[in-house]
């Protein structure tokens, strides 16, 4: 593995490199174990990569009593149904557990715009996550931060309803991007060659509100992008 810092300062972006999937998967599910257990609220993303991760984070560390759990997006369809989100942290992680974190779902039975504004104003109540953990999408989408959309601008707001880039193509509920910025880590995981090039854009060239990954970062603490070598083969 080999962890090569591209920025340093106040605000890092680290970029780790791991043989394979599996190591990636394995080095995001200790991060995020290491996060629980020093209690920091947590920010989950959808997709099918990061799905090992939480599986191997919930053995590593079967108590999440202490923590907030929060979704970095959400799809506008019923809990139960398998583009859900929080289906996937309830299999992946929640039925793994001894102890259940504070769960905190989008209300998908609203309309988006209220569902977003619940969930900012849930945000403010409670407080944001410290660690938020990313995928890529092959568009250069991020959490349901679509490229070109007016979510991208939205900076009054914690959490934004979007329309969908690509599939599932259901409405979204996401974190904003300052939401994302103002935790302490933010973590990406990206892995498989098809992702190569949209790595390339999103962290090792200018931000883009074409790639919207690349301006997802945390303004004061670290962005981690842990990729497999596949994914890393235009860096
Ligand atoms: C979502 C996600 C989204 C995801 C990327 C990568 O709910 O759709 O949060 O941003 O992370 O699309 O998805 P894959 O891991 O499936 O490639």
């Amino acid at each position: 593995m080999t962890a090569a810092p591209t920025r340093t300062g106040p605000s890092r972006l680290e970029v780790v490199v791991t043989p394979d999937a599996a190591a990636a998967s394995a080095h995001v599910a200790e991060l995020l174990a290491a996060a629980v257990e020093a209690g920091a609220a947590v920010a989950l993303s959808g997709g099918s990569t990061p799905r090992r991760a939480y599986e191997q984070a919930a053995e590593l560390v079967p108590d999440w009593g202490g923590v907030e759990v929060w979704l970095a997006d959400e799809r506008c369809v019923p809990p139960g149904d398998p583009r859900s989100n929080l289906r996937l942290v309830e299999e992946s992680v929640l039925a793994r557990l001894e102890v259940a974190p504070r769960l905190h779902p989008v209300a998908t039975q609203l309309v988006p715009e209220e569902a977003a504004a619940r969930y900012d104003a849930e945000l403010r109540a409670v407080g944001l996550p410290q660690l938020v953990l990313l995928g890529l999408g092959p568009d250069g989408h991020t959490a349901s931060l679509f490229p070109g959309m007016p979510s991208l601008a939205v900076d009054d707001r914690l959490a934004v309803a979007s329309e969908a880039g690509m599939e599932p193509l259901v409405p979204r509920v996401s974190l904003t991007l300052p939401a994302i910025g103002r935790a302490a880590q933010v973590v990406f995981l990206v892995t498989g060659e098809g992702k190569a090039e949209v790595v390339r854009r999103a962290f090792a060239a200018a931000p883009s509100l074409e790639v919207p990954a690349s301006l997802a970062r945390s303004a004061t603490g670290a962005t981690v992008v842990v990729l497999d070598r596949a994914a890393a083969a235009r860096l």
